[in-house]
């Protein structure tokens, strides 16, 4: 039973929360996962990799004395969202959610009741109008560290949309001791049902681009990633014995500074 009105076009946002278990989705977004599901059976745990090295991320992050955060593409408010995670490490992290779906940022503003916390609707296809948005302003101190989260979202930025130039955006705002987490989707062992996976999202209201490991790889460049790189989201800094094998979704953290892995 859907938690939203049923409309046409399925979207990213209600595709991931139905793969994920959760309430936000209508009957288009249902359809549209279960024909990505019937074509890539994986991407299902590899959603739910994905949310979990969110959540690792963020903590490794937070442990490192990061407290603001921007969240692009943040999706429905699931279990354990951004500043919930850091708070277990710092006090009262600042946190600006940002998604182009209103319906997502509607729930969003309902349920969130954190102090210094908020939720707008934005298209990272536009970051300076977001660096420059009054939440951002009102929020992100950007002569300290922020974190920007951009997870399982550049796959929605096309080529020609030029997603090296949006992280760039973000990049050259960083003060030291910032750090940008991300994933995105690749080929993986089934790289034919990822394609066929990709072409059920492609009805929704982003296109999904598939990339190489190396294409995501740039993404990073300008940034020391964090160990143990871009790996598969299942094996990045995993609680107890990880997962092996490559994953349909490729995962990192990268601290600002020279290029480099740091430890
Ligand atoms: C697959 S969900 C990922 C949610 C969350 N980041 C996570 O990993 O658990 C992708 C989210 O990005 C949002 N999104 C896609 N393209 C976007 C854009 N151009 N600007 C802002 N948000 C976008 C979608 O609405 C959706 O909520």
């Amino acid at each position: 039973m859907s938690s939203l009105g049923e409309s046409a076009a399925p979207t990213p946002a209600g595709i991931y929360d139905y793969m994920l278990g959760g309430r936000h989705h209508t009957a288009a977004d249902r359809e549209a996962a279960e024909q990505a599901l019937a074509a890539a059976p994986e991407a299902r745990a590899g959603i739910l990799a994905n949310r979990a090295f969110l959540q690792r991320a963020v903590r490794y992050t937070a442990e490192r004395g990061v407290r603001q955060y921007i969240d692009l593409g943040s999706g429905y408010p699931t279990a354990g969202p951004v500043h919930e995670v850091a708070a277990e490490k710092v006090t009262d992290p600042r946190v600006v959610y940002v998604d182009y779906d209103p319906a997502v940022v509607a729930l969003s503003r309902q349920v969130i009741t954190a102090p210094a916390v908020t939720a707008a609707v934005y298209d990272i296809r536009d970051p300076e109008r977001i660096i420059a948005s009054p939440e951002v302003a009102g929020l992100i101190d950007w002569s300290e560290p922020v974190a920007v989260v951009m997870v399982a979202l550049l796959h929605f930025i096309s080529d020609e949309e030029d997603p090296a130039r949006i992280v760039a955006a973000f990049r050259d705002r960083m003060a030291p001791g910032s750090f940008l987490i991300a994933s995105h989707v690749c080929f993986g062992e089934n790289p034919e049902g990822a394609q066929q996976g990709a072409g059920s999202w492609n009805r929704a209201t982003s296109r999904v681009t598939i990339r190489t490991r190396e294409e995501i790889g740039s993404f990073f460049i300008g940034l020391a990633l964090a160990s143990p790189g871009l790996v598969p989201v299942q094996q990045w800094r995993a609680d107890g014995a990880a997962p092996q094998g490559e994953a349909m979704i490729l995962g990192g953290v990268a601290r600002w500074g020279r290029d480099g892995l740091v430890r």
